[in-house]
């Protein structure tokens, strides 16, 4: 049994089929990017494994259970469109992603000091400490994004999912934010999934890079099918740059 099963899963919004026959099997502690045109269903993908949505058909067992609807502390997310309370401080942003996770709702008294005192190891961890007290709107991107990080991660989930989360940030602090996610992907041994655009990032960070993509395609109907994954490449593969890969399998990712 696989840590992720995906067992034929079809997603349609009302006559429309988004998904269709998707399987999959990954590992624990395995890195899957994934890849895609705009619009074909990779992030409905996501919010079936965080069990947002419950599929038209098909089911998804992780760890050989049901996704829960909660998703505590199995899955954290984060978004491309940063997810943090701009009302808050930093540390109070992770305080609440930790309180929010565990649907403990507020911390008071002790437990408040010990909530504080977590979230202050988080920020170290993260390299967040000097701004602690700040707002996140004086943050830079790529700092808010480490937030956004930190505040999925300090439930300490065993699966983190990933939609395009480095999008907006400027190359540089997209190669550091490679880094922070490597660095951490090592110390928790996490099972990742990250939908992302960049082809680049997708074969440097993954294990394996899944296509999403149209096998059936009716000109005068183009909404009649939906996307399956058409390719898993191992993104190691001896080495072979990616766009060897992509052009050996002749794989087009029109926008
Ligand atoms: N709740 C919903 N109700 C109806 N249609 C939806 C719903 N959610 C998504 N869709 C449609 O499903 C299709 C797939 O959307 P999805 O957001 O999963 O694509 P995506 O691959 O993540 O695209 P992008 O790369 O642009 O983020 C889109 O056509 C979208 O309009
Ligand atoms: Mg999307």
């Amino acid at each position: 049994m696989s840590f992720v099963e995906v067992r034929n899963i079809f997603q349609s919004y009302g006559s429309r089929p988004i998904l269709e026959r998707v399987n999959l099997d990954v590992a624990k502690g395995d890195f899957i990017s994934i890849v895609g045109a705009s619009g074909c269903g990779k992030s409905t993908f996501l919010r079936l494994l965080l069990a947002q949505e419950v599929p038209t058909r098909g089911t998804i067992r992780i760890d050989g259970n049901d996704p829960a609807v909660e998703p505590g502390r199995e899955r954290g997310v984060v978004f491309q469109r940063y997810s943090v309370f701009p009302h808050m401080s930093v540390r109070e942003n992770i305080v609440a992603g930790e309180s929010f996770h565990r649907c403990w709702g507020r911390f008071y008294g002790a437990g408040k000091k010990q909530a504080l005192d977590r979230a202050d190891e988080t920020l170290n961890r993260i390299g967040l400490a000097h701004v602690a007290d700040a707002y996140p709107a004086t943050l830079s991107g790529g700092m808010q994004q480490r937030l956004a990080i930190g505040q999925a991660l300090v439930a300490r989930p065993r699966i983190l999912l990933l939609d395009e989360p480095f999008g907006a940030l400027d190359p540089g602090t997209r190669l550091a934010m490679h880094d922070f996610l490597m660095e951490l992907r090592a110390q928790t041994r996490m099972t990742v999934f990250m939908v992302t655009h960049d082809l680049e990032e997708g074969f440097k960070l993954g294990d394996r890079v899944l296509v999403f993509d149209k096998t059936r395609w009716d000109a005068d109907y183009p909404d009649n099918y939906g996307a399956t994954i058409t390719y898993d490449f191992d993104a190691r593969n001896g080495g072979i740059p990616f766009q060897d890969i992509m052009e050996e399998h002749n794989v087009l990712l029109s926008a």
